[in-house]
């Protein structure tokens, strides 16, 4: 067991320690300091954590009690303590003998049925079975937002080279250029739209559904006949129309963000099948078992977790760049602003006190290499350390492309060389002189192409992206998330914070019809003003 003190005191006594010195002194710590689950690995050796550091971030997981809470979240009890909820959504993914208990009901029967359902559904949109007014569906429109949309969004894009069915489009901005934009391309006899919110009652996506009912109704006699509905509120689905049988419910155990492993994933199975979908399931049921087995130190959710708290609480760095080095992963780092930032971006504990330290970080990213020609300047010589996540595939999936992907792969070690070995003033010196520069003015031109080095990174390795693969990402980082906010005794599961903002837009909604404005602050008023005055 050891405490943040402890880590703190040694933070401050190898801060300015290179992580090259680490390398001189263990010649396997590429080895030592990486982990296996399953194909996948997790290589951290990019980092100023020594064998002590570890044992004292492997201390504080345990003296945190992450073991008892994770045994706790897998056997159904309430850990979502302000919501008085489990958190479940390990049952969506867990094999058909799993009992899973909530308030002594075992709650896997009902899951399996309604997985069955939502699978029987997507093969019936992709074999022709169910159909439009206009035939066979060809479209697939899913309106949601947030954790109803960006996992789905991110995994359909991820598994691209497995589609076979109908085309997928994702809606989920109230700003009616996104659906305006989407809906324009298709027709609706051919267009399935599902409905996909926890709530069914979330402005964007209710009024999105809205638009999308009315524009089916130009050209289908029953517009709702080409909707489904993923939701917990039947009530509310029938109201707007859709029929049971295209309603596919979950539980409230299972957190909006956590929720693409079931029937939120209807948009993925419709275009993978789900026989697929059931290997990405797989993916993260290896994941689960790997997260509950492994010992701490060769626990890849909890080592990626400790890394991060290494880096944001203990050495102060406030951001996190997820860089997939995979273009079908170009979403990755919006769903996991969500599922990061949603879950651990609070101050106050579980406990009702104030955190006493930093909250989860600030994460973001871009796939690379494109972000080598964007922001990647800041990360090598900014003033700020960026701890920065790269992932990539052994293999691409165009073989006739596969010199492209040895390029990629090149880029993204090559950039994480860079960002630990740096390039030393001499070295800079010796580049320049050997331009022909001298004098002052070598050493003036010398200093802006030094690059401090030593600055942190982990790489995430797996052999191709696949169902499975991604299915073990996503699990990943899930747990990584939870052992975090168990670390900083954050409950994960709820989301107060987006709570304000949506009750001040229902407030000036009327607003932006017309209505008074004086009892808004001048700021708001003077807004309100210059819209009026442009016509909004
Ligand atoms: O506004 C935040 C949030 O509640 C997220 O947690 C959730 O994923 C999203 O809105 C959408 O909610 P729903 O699925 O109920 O429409």
């Amino acid at each position: 067991m050891s405490t943040w003190n402890d880590l703190a005191k040694h933070q401050r006594a190898t801060d300015t320690r290179h992580m090259l010195e680490l390398f001189t002194q263990d010649p396997d710590r590429a080895n030592g300091f990486s982990i296996r689950a399953g194909e996948m690995l997790l290589d951290y050796s990019k980092t100023n954590i020594d064998a002590d550091c570890r044992d004292l971030l492997v201390g504080l997981a345990e003296a945190q009690g992450v073991a008892a809470k994770r045994d706790a979240m897998f056997a159904g009890e309430v850990i979502n303590e302000t919501e008085g909820r489990a958190v479940l959504h390990i049952a969506q993914r867990a094999d058909d003998a799993a009992v899973i208990e909530v308030d002594d009901t075992d709650v896997m029967p009902a899951l399996r049925e309604t997985r069955a359902r939502a699978y029987a559904f997507s093969e019936a949109v992709r074999s022709g079975a169910y159909q439009g007014q206009g035939g066979r569906i060809t479209d697939v429109v899913n309106i949601g937002i947030g954790g109803s949309d960006l996992g789905p969004a991110m995994a359909t894009l991820a598994l691209e080279p497995f589609h076979d069915g109908p085309r997928l489009h994702y809606v989920s901005n109230v700003d009616g250029a996104h659906i305006g934009d989407t809906l324009e391309r298709l027709d609706p006899a051919t267009t399935l739209v599902v409905v996909a919110s926890k709530t069914f009652t979330t402005i964007e996506t209710m009024t999105n559904a809205e638009t999308a009912r009315a524009w089916m109704a130009q050209k289908v006699t029953d517009p709702t006949a080409q909707f489904a509905a993923v939701s917990t509120a039947a009530d509310k689905t029938a109201a707007f129309g859709i029929a049971p049988e295209r309603v596919f419910g979950f539980a409230d155990w299972v957190g909006g963000r956590y929720s693409m492993w079931g029937p939120i994933g209807l948009g993925v199975m419709i275009a993978i099948g789900a026989v697929r979908f059931e290997r990405f399931l797989a993916g993260a049921r290896a994941m689960d078992a790997h997260f509950v087995e492994a010992p701490f130190a060769e626990n890849m959710p909890v080592m990626l977790a400790l890394v991060g708290i290494w880096h944001n609480q203990l050495c102060g760095h406030a951001t996190r760049a997820v860089l997939p080095y995979d273009q079908r992963l170009s979403r990755l780092p919006a769903y996991l602003q969500q599922l990061e930032m949603e879950s651990n971006g609070k101050r106050v504990g579980m406990d009702g006190e104030d955190l006493g330290r930093q909250s989860g970080p600030v994460v973001w990213g871009e796939p690379g290499t494109n972000g080598q020609h964007a922001f990647y300047q800041l990360i090598h010589q900014g003033t700020r350390v960026v701890p920065c996540e790269f992932l990539l595939a052994a293999q691409g999936h165009e073989p006739d492309l596969a010199h492209q992907h040895r390029l990629l792969a090149a880029n993204c070690l090559a950039q994480a060389e860079a960002l630990m070995k740096g390039r030393s003033l001499e070295e800079a010196r010796a580049i320049m002189a050997a331009k022909g520069l001298d004098g002052a003015e070598l050493d003036r031109q010398a200093r802006h192409r030094v690059f401090p080095g030593n600055r942190p990174s982990t790489m995430l390795l797996y052999p191709k992206l696949t169902p499975f693969t991604l299915g073990q990402i996503v699990a990943l980082y899930e747990h990584r998330v939870f052992v975090e906010g168990v670390i900083l005794g954050i409950n994960s599961f709820d989301q107060w914070g987006v709570e304000l903002g949506k009750e001040l837009a229902t407030a000036l909604g009327p607003v932006m019809d017309g209505a008074d404005a004086s009892g808004k602050d001048g700021s708001t008023q003077a807004l309100v003003a210059y819209l009026r005055g442009q016509g909004v």
